[in-house]
């Protein structure tokens, strides 16, 4: 959709696919990009190609001080909180005694996940002391030490459905509702078996949502956003985001508004 997208606009798109890159790190051999719009799925490729390419005086979309805020859980809350924009109460600690009394502060049920992760992999509900332990125990057991360390985050209440909303550079361009199934459960992300449908872009969705990435740089984002007792709250900000899913429940042109925005750019 993207080299379509690209097509239309009359640009070239040259694909880097991060499986064949080949980095020469201490050698200087220049690379002749305008502008690099990440888009690989791995976290860990990612982060090494926008920092080298960023580096080599490539705009890259999205930055590296944006990938590493979005990619890890406790940055990002830290940053939402800092800047005033309602996001669920969250706590992180090292140890499962630590764990177990960010349960006490926070009460149950409450959602453990990842710092980093995406796909709502090991992102689990737990609605009790015993399952908090269990839950732990596994955690402790994996061999992975950023396993180890415990994000805890207060469970909202939602309505068997979030948002995900798409920002364009300074725009909201699209929203969709993401719908639990009974396939999902209480997860509604799409790769999950969630549906989506069109969520209408209000006054109080797009102001919260370009508060939201006032903590990163510009760029193209998906914002993650619950329907609280007390409004919405933003619980995460993607820098990856995927958009296939979205396109005909908001009959938005989102690689279109994406190609257009990267054209933009490399016109600066
Ligand atoms: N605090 C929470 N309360 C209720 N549901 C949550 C909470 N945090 C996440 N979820 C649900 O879990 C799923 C994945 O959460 P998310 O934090 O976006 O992780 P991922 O990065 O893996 O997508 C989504 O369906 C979201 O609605
Ligand atoms: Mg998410």
């Amino acid at each position: 959709m993207l080299f379509d997208a690209a097509k239309k606009g009359g640009v070239g798109l040259q694909r880097v696919v991060d499986s064949e890159s080949l980095l020469p790190i201490t050698q200087k051999e220049s690379k002749e990009l305008d502008v690099l719009l990440q888009r690989s799925v791995s976290f860990s490729r990612s982060l090494c190609l926008t920092y080298y390419f960023e580096r080599l005086g490539t705009d890259v979309i999205n930055s590296y001080k944006a990938a590493k805020v979005c990619g890890d859980k406790m940055l990002s809350s830290f940053e939402l909180g800092a800047s005033g924009v309602p996001t669920p109460k969250t706590f992180v600690a090292f140890t499962p005694e630590s764990a177990r009394l960010a349960g006490k502060r926070l009460g149950f049920p409450l959602v453990m996940k990842p710092v980093m992760g995406s796909w709502a992999r090991m992102v689990h509900k737990i609605n009790d002391e015993d399952a908090l332990d269990a839950a732990l125990e596994s955690r402790e057991e994996m061999g992975n030490p950023w396993q180890k360390i415990y994000y805890l985050q207060e469970h909202i209440d939602k309505p068997g459905r979030d948002i995900r909303a798409f920002v364009v550079g300074e725009e909201v361009v699209a929203a969709i509702y993401r719908n639990s199934t009974e396939k999902s459960g209480w997860i509604t992300n799409t790769g999950r078996g969630g549906t989506a449908s069109k969520c209408e872009v209000t006054p109080e969705l797009r102001e919260i949502c370009l508060k939201a990435v006032k903590i990163v740089d510009e760029g193209i984002y998906g914002v993650d956003l619950m329907e609280s007792g007390n409004g919405l709250v933003v619980h995460e900000i993607n820098h990856t985001t995927e958009f296939r899913n979205s396109i005909a429940p908001t009959g938005v042109d989102i690689a279109g508004k994406m190609i257009g925005y990267v054209i933009a750019r490399a016109k600066k």
